[in-house]
């Protein structure tokens, strides 16, 4: 992109072991925009539910939530692109995000059930426990055609899944992506 491209900030969205965190800093790393994880933003008590496999509630989401929101403005405000991986499982949530701007672009991680609980189930020295993928499964309200999200399959390798988001994004930006 040129300098004098508007900022975009990619929110990648999807259940707990979909690879928003794998496959968000991938993206940025190759975009060369600045990644941010959205699970830093909650605050530990709500940490503190997730390792004890208690799903969290919309009350527990709201400061996490607010404080996702405030680094998307933020990076914007800055000019900056980046990329934040955020579960993002409601459509409140995600309208609370997009906020209405065509630069702030949702990418949908999608996959079978059964392949996101094998990549849980192997996955270490992370605080959510396998458990919770029903209850994430249950809250997920996968994003609509109106939200125009970048859809990208997880049932193939990472170089491939930055390469589709990639060209994805430059179709929508209309610029090709370095
Ligand atoms: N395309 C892929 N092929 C193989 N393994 C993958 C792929 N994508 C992700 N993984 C692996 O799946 C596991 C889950 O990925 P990751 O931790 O990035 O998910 P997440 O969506 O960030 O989960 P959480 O919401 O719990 O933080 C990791 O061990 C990761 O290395
Ligand atoms: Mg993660």
């Amino acid at each position: 992109m040129t300098a004098r491209a508007p900022p975009t900030v990619l929110v990648i969205m999807g259940v707990s072991g979909s690879g928003k965190t794998t496959v968000g800093k991938a993206l940025a790393k190759r975009l060369g925009w600045t990644f941010q994880e959205g699970d830093d933003f909650h605050p530990p008590a709500n940490i503190a539910k997730m390792k004890a496999g208690i799903p969290l509630d919309d009350a527990d989401r709201a400061p996490w939530l607010a404080k996702v929101q405030a680094w998307i403005s933020d990076q914007l405000a800055e000019g900056e692109s980046g990329v934040i991986a955020c579960s993002a499982l409601k459509r409140t949530y995600r309208d609370a995000l997009v906020d209405g701007r065509d630069n702030v672009i949702l990418v949908y991680l999608s996959g079978s059930k059964a392949l996101i609980a094998s990549r849980l189930k192997s996955r270490r020295g992370h605080f959510m426990p396998p458990a919770l993928l029903d209850s994430q499964l249950a809250a997920l309200e996968a994003p609509e055609p109106l939200e125009k999200p970048i859809m990208d399959a997880i049932d193939q390798p990472i170089p491939a899944q930055i390469e589709a988001i990639l060209h994805a994004l430059a179709e929508r930006l209309g610029a090709p992506m370095t």
